[in-house]
């Protein structure tokens, strides 16, 4: 692993097109394996987590081409039932997408299968889909009675069922939904919060028939199983995940001004826009058009004073993965920010609620972790440090943007673990940078 330094920068300027939504290039590996016929999606995004996908899907006999320069993949998909067993363990790496719902794809088929992945992954919790897969009637043990991987799942047929997530998870709600393909009769999950939609949006693209309600327990979606799937062809969107870190970069950098193109912004991802936009940050939508289901704009931002805000409730899943960032962006802002009902923080590829409170301290920032989050006081010179990413991308991604305002040089420890979303992050950056 290697460490990157980053210089403070006097302004970020320029057009940037960030690469494609890691969510999304997951799922088109996914649903495309499962329906018949082929799925062609260009601007897929060519990044480790969604490589261990692809290398997923491959072992179980479905044929993948990328074309990593041109972001085109194809996958041969050959209907529901046509998987095969792979001869060794599925290996996830670091993706908890990955592995949360293959898990689901898993449970229903005809034979037996063992995924597993990275030290991350192998401490991140599995009974949150151990127990709804259960409840199907999956056969699904953690090798090491841990509730974490390894996995091992004996395929058989799986009883729908009305179930309900006690976290606001697409990964759970994908799992479950997934899984509700292979099941008698209609699969049915609610969650406290709505998570992002990607999988009932594209997944009814593919003919699944899904139900999305509110209900008064919360926000339900239902699937009814065995669909006919069809290959789709897919233009994935840019990832607002990835957009998010030249977002705070041109607002906390005076003299700033960047427009990211094709940026999607379904409104169970955009959360980190309505935070911009109550700290006072200059942000603009422009050309907002839909890419099939899914709704894109350029986004211009330019230096902005900010100020403190509280980020909770409702908001917090369709942010969750911003939260380090938005950390940063209170470090320059005015004023106490705080963050709360997020603890989901603490299960990511770090304890995010703890990394990212180290990565800010030894820059200098005051802030405070708490149970479900952290409080920023905001406003004070931040100063350069060696930061320990903890081989977490978000952490690493976040503490450059940081660096960008710091009083002298920040050195990222272990900072490629960006490949895991954003393998072009460190150029991408540097060029907008003086
Ligand atoms: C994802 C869901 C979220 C998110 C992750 C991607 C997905 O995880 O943090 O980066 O693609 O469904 P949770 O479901 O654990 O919140």
């Amino acid at each position: 692993m290697m460490n990157r330094t980053i210089q403070p920068s006097s302004s970020v300027r320029g057009e940037i097109a960030v690469p494609g939504d890691k969510s999304i290039s997951h799922r088109v590996i996914m649903f495309g394996a499962l329906a018949e016929g082929r799925t062609d999606a260009s601007h897929f995004l060519m990044s480790a987590d969604c490589l261990s996908t692809i290398a997923c899907f491959e072992k179980m006999g479905i044929r993948v081409e990328t074309d990593p320069e041109a972001g085109l993949v194809s996958v041969y998909g050959k209907g529901l039932h046509a998987l095969q067993k792979s001869d060794s363990l599925l290996y996830t790496g670091n993706s908890g997408t990955t592995t949360r719902l293959i898990s689901g794809i898993l449970a229903g088929q005809t034979f037996d299968s063992v995924l597993s992945g990275d030290a991350s992954i192998c401490k991140r919790p599995m009974r949150r889909i151990m127990d709804p897969l259960s409840r199907m009637g999956a056969d699904i043990r953690s090798e090491n009675e841990n509730e974490c991987c390894p996995l091992r799942i004996h395929g058989q047929q799986l009883h729908g069922a009305d179930l309900t997530s006690p976290v606001a998870s697409a990964q759970v709600k994908s799992c479950i939904l997934l899984a509700g393909l292979y099941a008698d009769k209609r699969t049915s999950v609610t969650e406290p919060a709505l998570s992002r939609d990607h999988t009932e949006r594209m997944l009814s693209g593919f003919g699944a028939k899904i139900l999305s309600e509110k209900t008064n327990e919360g926000y339900k979606a239902s699937i009814e199983p065995d669909p006919m799937l069809k290959g789709q062809t897919i233009l994935v969107p840019g990832d607002i995940s990835s957009a998010a870190y030249f977002i705070a970069a041109a607002l906390i950098t005076p003299r700033s001004e960047v427009l990211i193109r094709n940026v999607g912004i379904n409104p169970t991802r955009a959360g980190i826009l309505e935070v911009v936009r109550r700290m006072g940050g200059n942000v603009e939508l422009l050309n907002e058009k839909d890419a099939g289901g899914e709704p894109v704009a350029d986004v211009l931002v330019r230096s902005s004073s900010l100020h403190g805000t509280e980020i909770e409730g409702e908001l917090i899943p369709a942010l969750i993965d911003e939260l380090p960032v938005c950390a940063v962006m209170a470090a320059y802002a005015q004023g106490r920010t705080v963050i709360r009902d997020a603890a989901e923080l603490k299960v990511k590829e770090s304890d995010r609620i703890s990394s990212t409170t180290q990565m800010l301290r030894a820059m200098g920032c005051d802030i405070t972790p708490t149970d479900d989050g952290m409080i920023i006081e905001g406003g004070a010179p931040l100063h350069g440090a060696l930061i320990d990413s903890f081989k977490d991308h978000r952490i690493a991604m976040s503490a450059a943007v940081a660096a960008l305002g710091a009083e002298g040089e920040t050195t990222i420890q272990d900072a490629d673990c960006v490949d895991i979303s954003y393998p072009q992050f460190y150029a991408d950056l540097a060029s907008l940078c003086s």
